[in-house]
């Protein structure tokens, strides 16, 4: 037995000969006088206490376990909080279906598991029954949609993206030009807004492919997507948009959009679980015409024959791959279940509002602390989260989380990210958040804390 200290949280790794367990405790620092609040005479705490009385889905929170109400959770856009649900399932599928029907639980609900959680997903991103697979990775599925789309337009020399995309997105879009001949635009923003007249510039006859996030990792920018798509049309390309910092935050209409192709994550705004798979997008009409680049056997059209000869099969199941996980999988659906009862426009009413009351905040206490907004102050134009840069970006993030209790996250090389997920995040922990991270700065608290990186930022 060995424990590493990680701040005040500690990891202990229990190793014996069969089995290697991990346990991490959050906690917030009690040995330092460090204030957690609430703070009731602080400007703006009314506001806040009225927002949350007025709030329709503050009953969602009780729907997430949340092991310590001290700790402020504003990182729900990298892993959402773990709805309670989910143990559930995943017992149900440790028990009855794996321990007593054994193999026979593929028959009755695994494998068509995939299917029927895209057609539950479908709703919250504007799609139809029939569009949407829950499959794999984000990276995965954006390899397969990229390599169908380069395949569908031959004759084209060109995929264009932005720098605001995620770098797995540039990753790939990058070894699929390499590996195809074919030219990838990067076009530069001012990282903070997308360089929409730029891109509209650069597609051209010769465009096969334009890719981007809808909203942005970084900054939250969110694009228009229905403009894009236009343009892209108009010249002969195809489109496909990262919706991982939109599902379940972000009203998303594909249908409407003519949206072409589309992939995102499930553990985000969708509280699916650590590593939870993604889910992919083909448009109805595209179905036939485009081919998975990965033929895999989930993919034929009757895989148990077991011919070696590949014959894709229709739909959307002819962009799956291979057998999947179930009990990650099966965990996906509550988060689902949770967003669309809450409503998508409700949840993006919140999301607006919350955003836009942490940015009140930011300008009212922590811009003369040396916080730059990094996102755009429209809230049309901004996802679900709020980037701030700090000269000490990296410092204040750790000193948030192992003095303050207040997790955030932080994004190379100055950036400190906040999200804010409207089923479980409140008006009050924001303005509580802030209040600990203004006292934090101002006494200089950052400044003790080592500067050296963990491995997950
Ligand atoms: C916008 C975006 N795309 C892709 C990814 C990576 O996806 P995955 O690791 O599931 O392949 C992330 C991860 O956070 C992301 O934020």
């Amino acid at each position: 037995m060995s424990s590493v200290w990680i701040g005040s949280g500690i990891v202990a790794f229990t190793v014996s000969r069969d089995k290697l367990s991990t346990v991490n405790v959050w906690q917030v620092t009690t040995s330092t006088d460090f204030e957690l609040g609430p703070f009731p005479d602080a400007p703006g705490y009314e506001t806040a206490a009225k927002l949350d009385e007025e709030d329709s889905l503050a009953k969602y929170r009780e729907r997430f376990v949340v092991h310590d109400p001290t700790l402020i959770y504003l990182d729900g856009n990298s892993l959402g909080r773990q709805p309670r649900e989910a143990r559930e399932i995943v017992d149900q599928v440790m028990s009855p279906e794996w321990s007593e029907r054994l193999i026979g639980s593929w028959n009755d609900r695994w494998w068509d598991l995939q299917l029927d959680l895209g057609d539950l997903l479908a709703p919250l991103v504007g799609a139809r029954p029939g569009e949407v697979v829950v499959s794999d990775s984000t990276s995965v599925n954006l390899y397969k949609l990229a390599g169908a789309a380069v395949r569908a337009r031959p004759d084209r020399t060109r995929i264009i993206t932005d720098d605001l995309n995620f770098p797995t997105d540039v990753y790939v879009l990058d070894g699929l030009a390499r590996s195809h001949g074919l030219e990838l635009t990067v076009v530069p923003s001012d990282q903070t807004f997308g360089p929409v007249e730029e891109i509209l510039e650069e597609i051209d006859d010769r465009t096969a492919l334009v890719s981007l996030s809808h909203t942005a990792y970084m900054s939250g920018y969110t694009y228009d997507m229905g403009l894009i798509n236009a343009a892209a049309h108009d010249a002969g390309a195809l489109t496909l948009w990262d919706l991982s910092h939109s599902a379940g935050a972000v009203p998303v209409d594909l249908e409407g959009t003519r949206t072409d192709l589309a992939t995102g994550c499930t553990y985000k705004y969708l509280n699916g679980g650590p590593g939870s798979p993604a889910f992919l997008y083909v448009r109805e009409s595209h179905q036939r015409s485009l081919e998975n680049p990965i033929a895999a056997w989930w993919g034929h059209t009757s895989p148990f024959d077991m011919s070696l000869e590949f014959e894709p099969t229709d739909g959307i199941r002819r962009f799956h791959t291979g057998t999947m996980p179930i009990l990650s999988l099966a965990a996906v659906e509550p988060g689902i279940r949770l967003a669309l009862d809450a409503g998508i426009e409700a949840i993006r009413r919140k999301s607006v509002l919350l955003t836009s009351y942490f940015i009140e905040q930011w300008e009212r206490h922590l811009a003369r602390l040396g916080f730059e907004l990094a996102s755009p102050a429209d809230p049309d134009r901004r996802g679900s989260h709020v980037s701030l840069r700090h000269d000490d970006g990296w410092r204040v993030t750790r000193a948030l989380i192992e003095i303050a209790g207040v997790v955030p996250d932080f994004r190379s090389p100055d950036t400190v990210r906040f999200g804010f997920a409207p089923l479980y995040t409140s008006f009050s922990e924001i303005h509580t958040a802030v209040q600990r991270l203004e006292r934090l700065v101002e006494q200089g608290m950052h400044e003790t804390i080592d500067a050296s990186r963990t491995k997950v930022t």
